[in-house]
């Protein structure tokens, strides 16, 4: 166990891979929206233990572009979800001074959901303490194509000059346009994947997998994780 100091460099950035939630499930024999339901409450222990922290910004993986191949049922019980968490959580993310960022494919949601976030992301935009991004209908290679796709229509129209393209012009086309980096990366139920998410953007992050499943994270593991991210010594390439 890795002796957390918050004094000490907490990461900027914390992006999540909620894994777990369907075996979290499996294993009290309940169905797996219960195995969601329970992964919404630790998003919400997460959330607050991050504002306390002075984490400033804190990705999660809600639904994958790949998730849609899962049946009709689980990916209506994970759009009411996200309702529930939109109505009922909003108002926390005011009291909480946190703005809500959404990365991924927002329009192949359902209508509802659209609008509620949208909803939301206006309100909280102004806020400037924890900045929530949610990725939702998101996959990373999709994205990279995206960026690739708007880069190759501005070189078409002579906006930009094909041998002026570098890494930082490239990621300004990205879905994370203006968010930094992360700085850790957090995998729980103890599969070693990246599963899609944020493969740019996770160049030089420190990679923490824990066998805890998700509904089952709690403050103490988060604190657990960015304790072995302080132990260990980030060099970017350097010496
Ligand atoms: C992975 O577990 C988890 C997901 C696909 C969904 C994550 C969603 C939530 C935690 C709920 C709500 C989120 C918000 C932001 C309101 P899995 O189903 O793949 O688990 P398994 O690998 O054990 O089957």
């Amino acid at each position: 166990m890795s002796a957390f100091d918050p004094a000490k460099n907490v990461p900027g950035h914390i992006a999540i891979i909620m894994d777990g939630n369907g075996r979290w499930a499996a294993a009290r024999g309940l169905p797996r929206r219960d195995g969601h339901r329970a992964g919404a409450e630790s998003v919400e222990a997460v959330l607050r233990a991050c504002g306390d922290l002075g984490v400033g910004y804190l990705t999660l993986y809600a639904f994958s572009s790949e998730n849609w191949k899962r049946p009709e049922s689980e990916i209506d019980a994970l759009m009411g979800l996200l309702a529930h968490f939109l109505k009922e959580k909003t108002p926390v993310l005011m009291e909480n001074n946190i703005r809500l960022k959404v990365i991924g494919h927002l329009d192949r949601l359902p209508g509802r959901n659209q609008r509620q976030l949208e909803k939301s992301i206006a309100l909280t935009a102004k806020n400037d303490g924890l900045t929530l991004v949610v990725a939702l209908s998101y996959g990373s290679r999709e994205e990279i194509v995206d960026a690739a796709r708007a880069l190759m229509e501005k070189a078409k129209s002579g906006e930009l000059d094909p041998a002026a393209l570098d890494v930082e012009t490239f990621a300004r086309h990205l879905h994370t346009v203006g968010i930094p980096d992360p700085d850790l990366l957090i995998r729980t139920s103890g599969e070693c994947r990246v599963s899609n998410f944020l493969l740019w953007q996770i160049s030089y992050a420190e990679i923490v997998i824990t066998d805890v499943f998700w509904p089952d994270f709690r403050r103490p593991h988060l604190e657990e994780a960015i304790g072995e991210y302080q132990r260990r010594h980030r060099r970017f390439g350097g010496l």
